[in-house]
């Protein structure tokens, strides 16, 4: 095989393989082999050794060499990757990637060419690291009409919530996971939803066999949470999570990415830290749920492997793995209309009459109030902080009452609009 990228991932796998390389060919009777690593710098150091022979800069030694049966991408982001899985899709190489973003925007362009070409393609590492959701989506729950899909994806703004959970205020939470790794210098990715909205792209497309684009999936981040929003949902009986959600109703498939106050009771509310979890519901199986890491170079390395290992297993016995996306083709709706209840965290004018007013927009859009809490009032400014947690309502219509109440001349600032999970 050739890996293209010796980074995290890709050091991650040459080291797994050079220990568990030969309990791995005895039990799948086969040997993996590294014939090449594609890399950007020659020079730079490895956390493994690899042999001066085996390093490249030249993707063609890797794609175009016929002696090289799959082919391994580990290096990120969705250029030049999507064009060298594609073409080594196209010479007729297995491929295995951990690309989130490839898979999330390419995955069902390129499981066809993968058909068309007679090869695997398989992504394991690329949603939730050690966790292994796609083989189930794609294997064990086949016989299953999934309905729903909860899931805590993104393990740097877990450890973040966390962490505000625990007190710490969001800077100082961020800081903590840049300095354990966690998080990269420029967290954007993570924070504002993205990387959550690649993975919940992947996993909404297997679960439901029909093409959920990133695109068509609703994203808010965390960056707007402060740590009274914490203190307010703990006294409510809720934490704070980043959920990415899908589900299958009448009109069709609604997914989004959304800070939400989960209770302290649903299962995903004790999925704290880098952990990740993925909770489904499957009309054979009902409720079911995955935990574990999502991400680190062992985790990501033992989904790559076994995928590496999924091949070889079919090499021998001369099959592939095919996989048809949308054969039930379900219109993909709107986030907007999704319907949940609402907490609002709002600075009004410490006066009365305001909280009518507010109720009184709120009710033009049929959207009632479930409870109001008044925090505090800065005596100085005159300015009082109020919850307000909602009935159900659809998003589109809490949106435009939000809007008015903006334009209220007694609201000073909407400084928190989270969903809220049953
Ligand atoms: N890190 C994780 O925990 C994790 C978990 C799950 C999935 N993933 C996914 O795994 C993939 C790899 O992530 P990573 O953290 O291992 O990244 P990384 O540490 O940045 O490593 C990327 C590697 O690819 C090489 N590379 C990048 N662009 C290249 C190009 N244009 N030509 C040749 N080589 C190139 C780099 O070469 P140089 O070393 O010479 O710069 C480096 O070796 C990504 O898709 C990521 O989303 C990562």
């Amino acid at each position: 095989m050739g890996l293209l990228g010796a980074g995290v991932v890709g050091s991650g796998t040459l080291d797994l393989l050079a220990r568990r390389g030969e309990q791995i060919a005895r039990s799948i009777g086969a040997r993996l082999q590294v014939r090449r690593v594609l890399v950007r710098d020659l020079a730079r150091p490895r956390a493994v050794t690899i042999p001066a022979d085996q390093l490249t800069t030249d993707p063609s030694t890797i794609l175009d060499d016929p002696s090289i049966d799959v082919v391994v991408e580990l290096m990120g982001g969705e250029n030049p990757a999507v064009e060298y899985i594609a073409r080594a899709l196209a010479n007729q190489k297995h491929v295995v990637t951990a690309n989130k973003e490839v898979i999330a925007k390419h995955g069902p362009e390129l499981l066809d060419l993968a058909n068309r070409n007679d090869v695997n393609l398989f992504f394991e590492a690329s949603v939730g690291g050690g966790i292994p959701v796609i083989s189930v989506l794609r294997h064990d729950l086949i016989a299953n009409e999934i309905t729903s899909l909860r899931a805590i994806i993104n393990g740097t703004t877990n450890f973040i919530l966390t962490a505000m959970e625990q007190g710490r205020s969001y800077d100082e939470a961020l800081a903590e996971a840049q300095r354990l790794g966690y998080a990269e210098s420029d967290p954007s990715n993570d924070v504002r939803g993205t990387d959550a909205v690649y993975k919940l792209a992947i996993l909404s497309t297997l679960a439901f066999r029909t093409n959920v684009r990133p695109s068509q999936i609703g994203c808010v981040g965390i960056d707007q949470l402060r740590q009274k929003d914490f203190k307010h949902a703990a006294g409510m009986g809720y934490v704070i999570k980043l959920l990415a959600s899908a589900d299958v109703g009448a009109k069709g498939i609604v997914a989004s990415v959304r800070p939400t106050l989960i209770p302290t009771s649903h299962h995903l509310a004790s999925v704290k830290g880098v952990f990740n979890a993925v909770l489904l519901d499957g009309d054979q199986i009902d409720k079911f749920m995955l935990y574990g890491q999502g991400a680190g170079a062992r985790p990501t390395a033992s989904a790559v492997v076994a995928d590496l290992c999924a091949i070889a297993h079919n090499l021998q016995r001369g099959v592939i793995d095919r996989i048809e996306i949308a054969p039930q083709d379900r219109p993909i709706v709107d986030p907007g209309d999704m319907l949940s209840r609402y907490y609002l965290r709002l600075q009004v004018a410490d006066r009365p009459g305001v909280l009518a007013q507010i109720a009184q927009v709120l009710a033009t859009k049929a959207i009632s109030i479930s409870s109001v809490m008044q925090h505090e009032t800065d005596e100085t400014t005159g300015v009082a902080e109020i919850v307000i947690m909602t009935h159900a309502a659809v998003e589109r219509d809490s949106a435009a009452a939000l809007a008015e109440i903006r334009h209220l001349d007694s609201v000073r600032e909407i400084s928190a609009v989270l969903r809220v999970e049953r």
